[in-house]
C-alpha cells in the first residue's frame, strides 16, 4: 500500500516537471526582435513626409492589401533603430552599423498616422550575408506585423545602394546629420514636411 503511494506521486511528480518544462518551452520560445520595435529609439519625433517616388516604390508584394492602397493618398514615414544600431544612427558622419542592428521604417496614409500600413524593416547580418549590399537583409512586415516577406529586395537594395558611402542607409531624417550633409541633399530636406506643420 505504502509502495503504491509512493509510486503514485512520484509518477505525479513527473508529470507536473512535465508541464512545467512545456509552459516554459512556450514563453521561452524565441520572439520577432521586430515585435517590439516601438520600444527601440524613435529617431524623427514626428512622422515626415515621403517623397512620392519613395512611397510609391517602398511597398510590400502584390498580393498585400496595402498594395493596392490610392497611390495618390500622401504617405509618411517614422524611423525605429535598436539598441545595437543607436550609435551609428545618430552621429554626424557616416555610419557604420554593427552587427545586429536594426532599423524599422513605419509608413503612414495621410488620414491615420497612428497605425502604420507598411513596416520596411533592415537587419545588419553577419559578414557574408549579403557583401555586395552591405550584409543587410530587407524584409516588409504588413502594419500589424502579421506577415512578412523579402520577395521585393532587389528592388530595396537598388535604391539603398547610392548610400553606400553610409553604410546603405539614407539618415536624412536625423538632424544632427542632415547639417553635415553637402547641397546634393537639398531635395531631401524639401520633402520634410512633418505632419502637422
Ligand atoms: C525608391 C527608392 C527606395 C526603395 C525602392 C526602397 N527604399 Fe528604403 N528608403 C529610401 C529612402 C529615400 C529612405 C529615407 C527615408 C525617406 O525619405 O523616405 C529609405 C529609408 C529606409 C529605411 C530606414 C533606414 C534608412 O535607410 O534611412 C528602411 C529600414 C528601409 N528604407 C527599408 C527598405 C526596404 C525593406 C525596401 C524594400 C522593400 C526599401 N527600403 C526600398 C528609398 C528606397
Amino acid at each position: 500500500m505504502l509502495k503504491r503511494s509512493v509510486g503514485l506521486s512520484v509518477g505525479l511528480l513527473i508529470l507536473s516537471a512535465g508541464l512545467v518544462s512545456a509552459t516554459h518551452y512556450k514563453v521561452g520560445r524565441p520572439k520577432d526582435p521586430v515585435s517590439s520595435y516601438r520600444a527601440w529609439k524613435k529617431v524623427n519625433d514626428k512622422p515626415i513626409y515621403m517623397e512620392p517616388f519613395v512611397a510609391g516604390s517602398c511597398i510590400g508584394p502584390p498580393w498585400w492589401d496595402g498594395a493596392k492602397d490610392n497611390p495618390h493618398v500622401p504617405k509618411y514615414f517614422t524611423v525605429y533603430v535598436n539598441k545595437i544600431g543607436e550609435k551609428a544612427m545618430m552621429g554626424k558622419s557616416a555610419a557604420s552599423f554593427p552587427v545586429g542592428s536594426m532599423v524599422v521604417k513605419e509608413k503612414f496614409n495621410k488620414n491615420d498616422l497612428k497605425r502604420p500600413e507598411l513596416l520596411t524593416v533592415m537587419t545588419k547580418r553577419a559578414k557574408g550575408f549579403d557583401p555586395q549590399n552591405g550584409d543587410w537583409e530587407y524584409m516588409v512586415y504588413n502594419g500589424s506585423l502579421s506577415t512578412k516577406s523579402d520577395s521585393n529586395k532587389k528592388a530595396c537594395q537598388s535604391c539603398h545602394s547610392s548610400q553606400k558611402d553610409d553604410d546603405f542607409v539614407y539618415r536624412n531624417y536625423v538632424e544632427d546629420y542632415i547639417r553635415t550633409q553637402p547641397k546634393s541633399l537639398d531635395w531631401f530636406k524639401a520633402g520634410r514636411i512633418r505632419a502637422g506643420g
